[in-house]
């Protein structure tokens, strides 16, 4: 899909479908809408009253274009009340814009500016909203699909009537751009079958991708490596799978002087069956999403060389399958992290806390400025904040303050929970330094949280991102975002690099 962004008459341009946005009650007081309407000799009016539409956000009609426009159809979306969250308002229209042209087979699409830039609009922010959610509401999964039936969106014109604001939006199109295409590799990721996806198929994608830029290089570690770094809390969980482990550990370094050292580290679980403790079936046909963490970073890196943000990152992913064999990890064993800590396994299913022990203990290694970590880590935490929503846990205010800025601006929501040390005794083991479960079920993302801290050097500003609920979709979010992985945390991750 081409995107352009021009200054001119909406009503002027020639496309197969043509998509106006009008404001809560605006009904067709706007003057683009009331030529529309004379056009249309009042039907645009009448198909509004006979089918309630208000103008709300998600509302849209649908109209074949009069005969003087050089357009097949048009559409009209709401954008909700007028100078509330314009660009939010403006990403729903633009996903409604190409599910209605992709479900009727148009190619191209003439889509108005749905903001201007005046004290209350941000052209940037309306700009960067609308051509995220085109590039990913035009996403499909086709891999496994031996005849694609997709319709193909050749081009978008997005048609500004003020010629500063289609400069202004014109900036952040190569950013946005960039930032789309990485989430689109991540849900790829996400959505190959786990069979496919092993962790040596991860490692794959990360050379892959850092054969696409001078400023990636890329070191991955097998088994006896891990092992030589005392890596027993990760390698214990990659015992019951045949599939070997893969550490991988990418680093992007900017051109020049670095402001800052960033370790991004991604849960890749490829497959988590649960062990020994093993998970019932209903909860287990989504776990090939348990690598959407170790997904997010590689789509992020996917964007590192073409954004270009002037700190050092590194891309750290334990990857290993959480299986059963005769040799898989028993409840009640001990295992021994990186660290030198020891932690009794009392549920194998809290397997990626292990991983991300000596994940996070790697990531200190490298004495980095900030630590965040993204998991798919409980099902505790999908309890507490639904399928839409992360969890933050930070030990460094100011950070947590950068990543929720990033987050909102982004449309990825997130929510900032404790890091509670009076919860510290629910992890304390009898008879090892730590149990990988809680003494109780309840606060489970907290616990889980409280656990990863015990890997984190001292004084190393970090913060968890717990990803189990929006990383996948059971169900498509919005008017962007289809069924599978969502590719969560790429948009925010680049917003926050950016701008360190
Ligand atoms: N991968 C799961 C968490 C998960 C749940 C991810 C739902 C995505 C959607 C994780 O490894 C897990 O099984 N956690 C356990 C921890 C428990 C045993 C303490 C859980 O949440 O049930
Ligand atoms: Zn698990
Ligand atoms: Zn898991």
């Amino acid at each position: 899909m081409e995107i352009q962004i021009i200054k001119g008459d909406i009503l002027k341009q020639s496309a197969d479908l043509l998509v106006m946005g009008t404001y809560e009650q605006e009904n067709t007081k706007n003057p683009f809408m009331e030529t529309l309407n004379v056009a249309l000799h009042g039907k645009l009016l009448k198909r509004m009253k006979t089918s309630n539409f208000e103008g709300k956000v998600g509302q849209q009609l649908l109209l074949p274009a009069p005969d003087m426009m050089d357009v097949d159809y048009v559409l009209i979306v709401g954008l909700g009340p007028m100078m509330q969250g314009a660009a939010d308002a403006a990403r729903q229209a633009s996903g409604i814009a190409v599910q209605t042209a992709k479900k009727l087979g148009l190619s191209t699409i003439a889509l108005e500016f749905l903001g201007e830039d005046d004290d209350q609009f941000d052209a940037h922010a309306v700009a960067q909203g609308m051509v995220e959610a085109l590039l990913l509401a035009d996403y499909d999964f086709v891999l496994y699909k031996e005849t694609a039936e997709i319709a193909v969106i050749t081009s978008v014109t997005i048609v500004a009537e003020d010629g500063r604001d289609a400069m202004k939006a014109r900036r952040v199109l190569d950013d946005t751009t960039h930032i789309a295409d990485g989430v689109n590799v991540a849900r790829d990721l996400v959505n190959t079958p786990a069979g496919d996806m092993t962790p040596t198929r991860l490692a794959e994608a990360a050379k892959e991708i850092a054969k696409t830029s001078d400023m990636i290089s890329l070191k991955i570690l097998d088994k006896k490596e891990c092992e030589k770094l005392n890596m027993g809390a990760y390698l214990s969980v990659a015992e019951g799978s045949e599939a070997p482990p893969k550490f991988i550990h990418l680093t992007y370094t900017p051109t020049k002087k670095a402001k800052k050292r960033v370790a991004i580290v991604g849960k890749g679980v490829t497959f988590d069956s649960g062990g020994l403790s093993i998970k019932p079936s209903n909860s287990m046909m989504t776990m090939k999403c348990d690598m959407a963490g170790s997904a997010t970073v590689l789509g992020l890196f996917a964007t590192l060389g073409r954004l270009q943000p002037s700190v050092e990152v590194h891309g750290i992913i334990a990857a290993t399958e959480n299986m059963i064999n005769g040799k898989a990890t028993r409840p009640g064993d001990i295992v021994k992290a990186s660290n030198g800590k020891t932690i009794e396994v009392l549920n194998t299913d809290a397997e990626g806390r292990l991983t991300l022990a000596d994940a996070l203990h790697y990531a200190a290694g490298l004495e980095p400025d900030y630590t965040i970590d993204l998991a798919t880590l409980t099902g505790a935490c999908v309890v507490a904040l639904g399928e839409e929503i992360s969890a933050l846990h930070g030990n460094d205010d100011e950070l947590n303050g950068k990543i929720l800025d990033a987050a909102k601006r982004s449309d990825e929501d997130m929510w900032l929970m404790p890091l509670p040390s009076r919860y510290a005794s629910q992890i304390k083991s009898d008879i090892a330094d730590l149990r990988n479960i809680a003494k109780t079920r309840y606060g489970g993302s907290l616990t889980a949280a409280l656990f990863l801290q015990n890997f984190v050097a001292e004084g190393m500003k970090w913060a968890h991102i717990d990803i189990a609920g929006p990383a996948f979709a059971e169900r498509p979010i919005g008017s962007y975002l289809q069924k599978g992985g969502t590719g969560y945390g790429v948009r925010t991750l680049a917003r926050f690099l950016k701008d360190l």
